[in-house]
């Protein structure tokens, strides 16, 4: 890795690279994790809006999703991401069908790849721009259309340099939940970077400890927590990963 260049400017993120590289290992276990989430853990994860806070160019934290909430937004900071997911919205790029089959058995349901992933992006209403630093996050007055239903993964630990900057994240997003909202988000253990391309973006990994207590503090209950390991990452150097599933207060 000693070759890589150091960054953190999002120009240099190649949305194309990342989902070839990234999507290739077919990630079962944030699969089943979220599969798990919707399903058996928390059953009752419902609502009518559900956004994706940094969605890059993968779709796979909103298929399991899609089966119980009405409308999906997807969103990203980076335009060329935004460029890149309303292609695939548009069906000019299809999303891996490993990753897609092993859902619909996951979910026992019978079906073609291109049946349930339409089915995924005729849930989707939108991509918005959006910077979770923010305090307007999406840059407009949600107040009228809060959602039900926030998930972020490899996102929101990865793009704050301190934990109060994290902190002020978890605030923001809670901002754009509804009272007794879900928010489902991933977190990294011991990472400090993540490759894309020829760039490694510096990624600041907080202790789970930190990151509970600011869930916490941002207004929030843990609901659950699910642990992964990532031995072997090529990509990414975190010794695991967790999800925690939480609900706005
Ligand atoms: C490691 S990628 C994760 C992509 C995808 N969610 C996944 O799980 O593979 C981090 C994403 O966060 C986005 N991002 C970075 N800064 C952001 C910000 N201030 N607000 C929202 N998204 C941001 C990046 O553009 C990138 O798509």
């Amino acid at each position: 890795m000693a070759d890589l260049k150091e960054t953190s400017d999002l120009a240099n993120f190649d949305p194309y690279w990342y989902a070839q590289c990234y999507e290739a290992d077919m990630m079962e276990d944030d699969l089943d994790s979220l599969h798990e989430i919707f399903n058996e853990i928390q059953s009752d994860i419902r609502g009518k809006r559900l956004l994706d806070i940094g969605t890059g160019p993968a779709i796979y934290t909103v298929i399991s999703a899609s089966n119980y909430v009405d409308e999906i937004f997807l969103s990203d900071y980076a335009p060329q991401n935004r460029e890149y997911l309303t292609k695939w919205w548009k069906g000019e790029i299809s999303y891996p069908k490993d990753i897609i089959d092993y859902i619909i058995e996951e979910e026992d349901r019978h079906m073609t790849t291109k049946q349930r992933e339409d089915e995924v992006r005729e849930r989707v209403k939108g991509i918005y721009h959006i910077d979770i630093l923010s305090e307007q996050p999406l840059g407009f007055d949600i107040n009228d259309s809060k959602f039900d239903v926030i998930v972020s993964g490899h996102c929101l630990d990865g793009l704050a340099t301190n934990l109060a900057e994290f902190k002020r994240c978890l605030q923001n997003v809670s901002c754009l939940l509804h009272n007794g909202g879900f928010f489902i988000m991933s977190c990294g253990v011991g990472s400090t970077y993540y490759q894309v391309g020829e760039y490694k973006f510096v990624w600041k990994s907080f202790t789970k400890d930190e990151v509970k207590q600011s869930v916490l503090d941002a207004g929030f209950s843990i609901l659950s927590y699910i642990e992964i390991s990532d031995i072997g990452d090529k990509y990414w150097d975190a010794e695991s990963h967790y999800y925690i599933v939480a609900r706005k207060q």
